[in-house]
């Protein structure tokens, strides 16, 4: 059941989706096969979970304009990963504990019930934050009762203190929180409990300024922790690191440790970070373990405070997207995203052309254009110093053979001028990208490394040219989808 205000909030939130609706759906910019708000600004994917037989994912959002704010929870449900549904609105930002926003979270399954992780926000009349973990659930998938606070903040944080992931490890419950350390640090924080409601306060188990880290940052968001393939994987989104080279070129950053989480002495002990992804927009992923057993990760295809307010799409009504989802393995002690196997039913008329023979030319090939197509360049061979892709004019993909440094590029919705992103890849073997209207995700020797960014072409420009300086061999494919 919902509260009267929590009713009313999601009544002016339908009603201005239908207001835009037109505008929304006249924009060229809208994506074919991503998950988008229906108005209003779209981030964090939230409460991942393969739930009875049914995919669901959650979504921050603000309807009533495209900037942040008292963000709900929107939803949508698949069978299967590809194909989606808009669900009811899932929670409103209507209670003392979340009036100013319901923030990132989780779900589980406990007795049948889907449970909702989240953390209220809170400001009072001087600007000051409070912050809740807060608890709601559900019956049907559908429909959420909130259940109210379960946690409130632990002395030596501020109240940036957020974003709870819940798990299970053998008969107790995990939860890792996000949070600011009263001197100034990003921490992930541990609880336990064993009934979802009492939990208790483990401590930091990783942050700056400990096991062995130096400074990261001031402050760690939406946190995950997850066993794959033998080791722990810690994901965090750290805010406040400096450009240090090609790494950590975005505003805040996004990126994962590798190691061992000992539950008895409350420590994860990792290597180095690494960052996820290395586009322009990719913040705040969330995992899921599924019906296969496999790590699902999606994530928000943009980035706080990056511009956000300059975006094309902003003039209609809307913001934002998340990821395509991915499959989650660890080679060698780092992830490899791959998109998962079930896009393939996305694919509809194919071209390919085996073998090609390119030398110091531009050109492109018959059928190989588009605006939302999968296109994947295997047996790479480069027998030169470069290989560039540039798609419809707006974007370009790089490879420097000499260098061993693959670039993307893209045209700056802020100014117009080329704006960059770059990785150290010594060896290119296979390109895999999935071009969607006004987004790209970009695959590399099989998820090695991943470029997501959102770019935006003249709408009839469908060119894909493919250039080279000295010899180039690979396979080429692409299907419409
Ligand atoms: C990350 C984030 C989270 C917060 C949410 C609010 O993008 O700032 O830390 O819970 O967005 O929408």
């Amino acid at each position: 059941m919902k509260s009267e205000r929590e009713q009313q909030l999601i009544e002016q939130a339908y009603a201005e989706i239908e207001k835009y609706q037109d505008l929304v759906n006249r924009d060229w910019y809208r994506l074919r096969y991503h998950l988008m708000p229906p108005v209003g600004l779209m981030n964090d994917p939230n409460g991942l979970i393969d739930w009875n037989g049914t995919y669901h994912v959650f979504y921050q959002w603000m309807p009533f304009c495209t900037s942040h704010g008292a963000k709900f929870w929107g939803h949508y449900t698949s069978p299967d990963l590809v194909h989606w549904q808009a669900a009811p609105i899932a929670l409103a930002p209507s209670e003392w504990y979340d009036k100013n926003g319901c923030y990132s979270g989780s779900a589980v399954d406990h007795e049948g019930k889907l449970v909702l992780f989240y953390t209220g926000n809170v400001k009072d009349e001087q600007g000051n934050r409070q912050t809740y973990q807060c608890l709601a659930a559900s019956e049907d998938g559908f429909h959420f009762t909130k259940k109210g606070v379960v946690i409130t903040l632990p002395d030596g944080y501020t109240a940036h203190f957020r974003d709870p992931k819940v798990w299970r490890k053998d008969d107790q419950w995990y939860m890792i929180v996000g949070a600011q350390s009263e001197s100034g640090d990003g921490k992930a924080v541990l609880f336990r409990s064993t009934d979802l409601f009492h939990w208790e306060h483990l401590g930091p188990i990783a942050g700056g300024n400990s096991n062995w880290l130096g400074p990261f940052g001031y402050m760690w968001e939406c946190p995950d922790v997850f066993p794959l393939d033998g080791q722990d994987v810690l994901i965090v989104c750290p805010q406040g690191l400096k450009p240090d080279g090609m790494r950590y070129q975005n505003v805040y950053q996004s990126g994962y440790f590798v190691g061992r989480l000992d539950y008895e002495r409350n420590e994860f002990l990792h290597g180095p970070f690494e960052e996820l992804d290395r586009g322009f927009e990719f913040y705040a992923p969330q995992t899921m373990l599924d019906r296969h057993g496999r790590r699902i990760l999606i994530g928000w295809m943009g980035v706080p405070d990056q511009d956000e307010d300059r975006q094309p799409t902003v003039r209609h009504r809307w913001v934002h997207a998340l990821t395509l989802p991915r499959e989650l393995r660890l080679v060698d002690g780092k992830l490899r995203q791959t998109p998962v196997r079930e896009l393939k039913q996305l694919r509809k008329q194919k071209v390919a052309y085996r073998n090609v023979a390119m030398v110091n030319e531009l050109r492109s090939w018959p059928g190989i254009e588009g605006d939302a197509i999968e296109l994947r360049l295997d047996n790479i061979e480069l027998f030169g110093s470069m290989l560039e892709i540039h798609l419809r004019h707006a974007a370009r993909l790089v490879y420097n053979g000499d260098e061993g440094v693959l670039t993307l590029e893209r045209k700056s919705f802020v100014n117009g001028l080329t704006e960059k992103r770059q990785c150290r890849l010594p060896r290119l073997r296979s390109l895999h990208l999935f071009l969607d209207t006004s987004s790209l995700e970009l695959f590399v020797n099989d998820g090695e490394e991943t470029f997501t960014a959102r770019f935006f072409p003249h709408p009839d420009d469908r060119t894909i040219l493919f250039g080279t300086h000295g010899h180039l061999h690979m396979d080429i494919e692409k299907w419409e989808l």
